[in-house]
């Protein structure tokens, strides 16, 4: 039997009506903050990615899935390295958002000199090859917005605030988010950091793991996420980002700090946050859902050189996203069913010489928008009862030889089985009146 790759899910029934609800919300959400949808395709030249996230990132290194076409299959087969192909020719499957929006804002020009900032949001399934467990997949599905062209704090809080406006609407009760933010400081006041952390690092290389002495070099920050609990605690000495934060960067946090305090959003600093991509700079930001063991349900940040790096003018920009997979067990474990009901419909059964009536009804009914079920299978008149209770029909039209002569059918409703007869010139007024 073919199944599917590991870590990939089917979305259907009530999972499939959770994720659109998870669009819907969005839609509205972002939409009264002035964001539009954009959808940017799922391949996009490797390079496109390797700028933006960072060469030296989990994401980029160990995570990205390439993507050859079939034409260049043989010739990679034969020289078994990419290196050789042309930019364009190198492709991957995207692993997140952000780096592909703001491509696609540097080519578009969504933000031309002195013009308004581009405010854009996607629903879309990314790619990361990392060992699947719970909440944990290879292709997951985000929600996320980006914010192109504004560098003012109340930018970074309207993000956050949106942010968290948006796990309410979704069902969270906001006593059990855990929100947490940090400054990761900016072209200025960074290297410097990080080249303390560095040096701690390699002053500490006989009580650290081999990844975090390779992460010295590579990404010196990363080594403050290791998943190796010795390797976290020798970090807690190491220095802190808010110790050396240059002064725009420490009164631009400050400004988000203050702004956050007066939406009253609560959070808790920790300078240890360093989140997993290279394009990070000032705020950044983290939601955990108490208890419910999955990992961080959204985050997101301030990334103000990405412009560059994909080619463009020097332009600022924020955003977040959030994983549908996470946030959906992390509501289940709540007791939230972010699915809803399913919806209701109605069915229209017949007698067997009824047919072309009940093709006719149906078809009047699906016209006027009502969601509408029949019977395809020649069942008895029993058998389609059965079917509507199944579907969970709220109505049932029901047409016999003798109602059809007269110009009626009987409608029927499921849960109190009041049932009256309407003229078939009049059926989808009175049926859409019942329900
Ligand atoms: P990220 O933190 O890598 O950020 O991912 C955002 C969210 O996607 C995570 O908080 C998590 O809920 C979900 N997620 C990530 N990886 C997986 C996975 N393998 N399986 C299931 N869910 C996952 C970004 O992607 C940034 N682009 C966010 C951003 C937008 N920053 C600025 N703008």
């Amino acid at each position: 039997m073919a199944q599917r790759v590991l870590g990939t899910e089917d979305l259907f029934g009530g999972y499939m009506r959770a994720w659109q609800h998870m669009t819907d919300v969005a839609r509205e959400l972002f939409g009264a903050y002035g964001f539009d949808a954009i959808e940017t395709p799922a391949i996009e030249q490797v390079d496109t990615f390797v700028h933006g996230i960072g060469e030296s990132t989990d994401v980029v290194r160990k995570e990205m899935f390439r993507v050859f076409s079939g034409s260049l299959l043989p010739e990679m087969l034969e020289r078994g390295t990419e290196s050789h192909l042309k930019a364009r020719q190198r492709m991957a499957m995207r692993p997140e958002g952000t780096a592909g929006v703001v491509r696609a804002a540097v080519e578009h020009n969504f933000v031309p000199q002195g013009g308004a900032p581009a405010k854009l949001w996607y629903a879309e399934a990314m790619f990361r090859g990392e060992r699947p467990k719970k909440g944990r997949l290879r292709q997951f599905h985000q929600v996320g917005l980006e914010w192109i062209g504004a560098s003012d704090p109340a930018a970074d809080a309207e993000c956050i605030i949106v942010l968290m406006e948006y796990f309410k609407r979704l069902g969270f009760d906001p006593d059990k988010l855990h929100l947490v933010i940090n400054s990761m400081g900016d072209a200025a006041c960074r290297p410097a950091y990080r080249e303390a952390v560095r040096q701690f690092i390699l002053d500490h290389a006989d009580e650290m793991c081999e990844d975090c002495i390779e992460r010295a070099e590579l990404n010196p920050l990363r080594a403050f996420d290791c998943k190796n609990d010795h390797c976290r605690e020798v970090m807690e000495a190491a220095p802190k980002v808010s110790d050396a934060l240059c002064d725009d960067c420490r009164a631009h946090y400050a400004q988000v700090k203050r702004y956050l305090d007066e939406a009253g959003i609560s959070y808790t600093e920790d300078p240890t946050l360093v989140r997993g991509l290279d394009y990070y700079t000032r705020t950044v930001f983290e939601v955990e859902v108490e208890g419910a063991g999955v990992g961080a349900i959204g985050g997101g940040g301030r990334y103000d050189g990405l412009m560059e790096l994909e080619g463009g003018k020097p332009t600022p920009g924020i955003g977040f996203a959030v994983g549908f997979e996470r946030i959906y067990l992390a509501l289940q474990s709540l007791g939230v069913d972010l699915a809803g009901e399913e919806p209701g419909c109605v069915y229209v059964a017949c007698m067997p010489d009824q047919r072309q009536a009940a093709f006719s009804a149906t078809l009047a009914l699906r016209q006027a928008g009502l969601r509408t079920e029949a019977d395809y299978q020649g069942r008895s008149l029993k058998a389609q009862f059965k079917q509507a209770n199944r579907l969970g029909a709220r109505i049932c039209v029901v047409l016999g030889s003798d109602e059809v002569a007269a110009g009626v059918a009987t409608v029927r409703d499921m849960e109190t089985h009041d049932q009256v007869q309407v003229p078939l010139s009049e059926l989808a007024e009175q049926v859409a009146s019942r329900l």
